[in-house]
């Protein structure tokens, strides 16, 4: 499973691509507005600092326009992945600039069938939002395991990026059903690490190496 963070946080990016936990970065509106910065100066310092996909989200509602815009956040660098919400104006600009060859991450869809629209136009990523559909008491997850189905069914190439991950568990859940990526935010990704039986054992295997008075270095 490939892993996305979920932010515009130039130093949390940094801090978990320098583990090796980063295969590329989302970005959206609100986003870049937590972070206060500029969207092409922000989202050009994400691309040169991670190697994998940076998705950089257009704000126009009408295709022509999305297409501009997409265009322009193309250039920003190779690794731009142009994200478009699941509208009929998004898939029209997912269609334009997949066949021009820029990646493309059709964001907030909801159904299995907006995810085979998706595929359909080109995407090279589909993100359903796991966490706003929890937020309204659906199963996030079985969206995320019926758009595995269907693209199981028909061999898609387009990428399941399980978005809008708040709880651990909804990595692991997500990783069961074989979503390709996941993206979630820093602290998420942080919290995967703990385990209380961890803590414990560490804690006796150093008093009993103080104990023992063992040296290592
Ligand atoms: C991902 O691409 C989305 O920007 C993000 O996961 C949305 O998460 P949220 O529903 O917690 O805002």
């Amino acid at each position: 499973m490939k892993f996305f963070v979920d932010t515009a946080e130039i130093d949390a990016i940094a801090e978990l691509n320098d583990l090796g936990m980063v295969d590329g970065v989302t970005t959206n509106p609100s986003l870049i507005m937590k972070s206060g910065r500029d969207i092409l100066e922000v989202t050009k310092e994400i691309c040169d600092l991670v190697d994998g996909p940076v998705s950089a989200e257009v704000i126009a509602t009408e295709a022509d326009d999305m297409i501009v815009e997409g265009r322009k956040l193309a250039k920003i660098a190779e690794n731009i992945t142009v994200k478009v919400p699941l509208t009929w104006a998004g898939l029209k600009t997912c269609k334009t600039l997949s066949d021009e060859g820029t990646m493309v991450n059709v964001t907030l869809c909801f159904s299995a069938n907006q995810a085979l629209l998706a595929a359909k136009a080109g995407a090279t990523f589909i993100s359903p939002f796991i966490g706003r559909l929890d937020d309204i008491n659906l199963d996030g997850m079985d969206l995320i395991a019926d758009i595995r189905e269907i693209y199981d069914n028909y061999a898609f190439d387009t990428e399941i990026l399980a978005a809008s991950i708040r709880t651990v568990n909804h990595v692991t859940e997500a990783a069961k059903i074989g979503a390709d990526v996941m993206t979630a935010p820093p602290d998420v990704i942080k919290k995967m690490v703990n385990h209380p039986l961890t803590d414990k054992g560490l804690d006796q295997f150093l008093k009993d190496a103080a104990k023992a008075g063992i040296k290592i270095v």
